[in-house]
């Protein structure tokens, strides 16, 4: 054992001993503080009024996430480039563009669209069910996309899907009587429980008023956008019925169902891809 000298200071007997730190300790000690001074300066360190310093480095973590995304877009540039120059009918048959687009097109269903149509495309009342294979403007590949492009009603693009039901009640089009009597019809036409002789008196209101759009059965058209009337397939609805209290509403106020178009806000790559992935969802024509 080493003798220890003592620090000369004593308290009633008892004495300090004078014992450095250890080398290694010390140098350690010295090592970080040189260490922190290189780090504050070489990154973003000290915080100021507005922003911190920016360090000599010039590195932040937006840069990088920002190299990242740059990384993965330049990956992705020759699927996307094919993808957006193939015959939109071509896709379901190319296996690497179909998955490619299956999987942007999800990403891009659940950023864009699941707000309306549901988290899983199964929709909501007035914003259609992209699930089933009944579809107001056409379920094939090409008219999805023709939808997705320029929306349906939508106030910023010439080239929307428009098509205008009137507003029966509110301008005076029909009375009450008649509204309630095509509303009867109209549950007839869907094989529901309705009162007769309405639907009978409701029947001459139908074909004076209805056949333009939703046809002389009540199947609907394609090309207005109008919807099938004699399935089980509601737009406006309760919990995925017809009720009559909707379906009277929708004939005395007129619906006007709207759609954003989506072709200034989306690429093209990506538009299709959503297309390919809603076709693929299972009403795909
Ligand atoms: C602001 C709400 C809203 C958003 C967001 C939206 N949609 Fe729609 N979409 C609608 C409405 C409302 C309709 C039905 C319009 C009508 O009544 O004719 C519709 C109709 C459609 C149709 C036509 C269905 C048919 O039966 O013909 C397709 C396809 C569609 N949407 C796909 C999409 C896709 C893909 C996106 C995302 C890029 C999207 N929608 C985003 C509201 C929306
Ligand atoms: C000019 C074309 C047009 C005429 C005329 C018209 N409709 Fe429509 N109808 C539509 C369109 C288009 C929609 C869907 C519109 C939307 O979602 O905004 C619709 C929707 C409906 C719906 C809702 C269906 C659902 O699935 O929820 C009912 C019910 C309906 N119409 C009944 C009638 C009746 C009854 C008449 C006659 C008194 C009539 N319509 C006349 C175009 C028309």
């Amino acid at each position: 054992m080493v003798e220890v000298q003592s620090t000369g200071h004593s308290w009633d007997g008892i004495e300090e001993y004078d014992n450095p730190l250890p080398r290694w300790w010390l140098w350690t000690f010295y090592v970080t503080i040189v260490w922190a001074l290189v780090y504050a300066l070489a990154f973003p360190a000290v915080p100021l009024l507005k922003g911190t310093t920016q360090g000599f480095l010039g590195y932040t973590p937006r840069d990088q996430v920002e190299a990242e995304i740059r990384r993965f877009d330049e990956a992705n540039a020759p699927v996307e480039t094919r993808l957006a120059s193939v015959e939109l009918t071509d896709i379901q048959g190319d296996p690497e563009l179909l998955n490619y687009a299956n999987n942007a097109g999800a990403a891009v269903f659940r950023t864009y669209c699941a707000q309306c149509h549901g988290s899983g495309a199964g929709g909501n009342p007035g914003y259609p069910n992209l699930l089933d294979n009944d579809w107001l403007w056409g379920g094939s590949i090409e008219d999805i996309h023709l939808t997705v492009m320029h929306g349906i009603r939508s106030p910023d693009d010439d080239d929307t899907r428009y098509s205008e039901m009137p507003r029966f009640g509110i301008d005076g089009l029909l009375d009450d009587r008649e509204i309630d009597q095509v509303t009867q019809y109209v549950l007839s036409l869907a094989g529901l429980p309705h009162k007769q002789s309405l639907a009978r008196d409701g029947a001459e209101v139908f074909e004076d008023q209805c056949v333009a759009c939703h046809a002389e059965d009540g199947t609907g058209d394609r090309m207005q956008g109008a919807p099938d009337l004699t399935d089980a397939v509601w737009l406006y609805n309760v919990d995925g019925q017809a009720d009559e209290a909707t379906i009277r509403r929708i004939i005395h106020d007129g619906p006007f169902g709207v759609m954003p178009a989506w072709s200034g806000r989306l690429s093209e790559s990506h538009i299709r891809a959503v297309s390919a992935y809603v076709h693929g969802l299972g009403g795909g024509e």
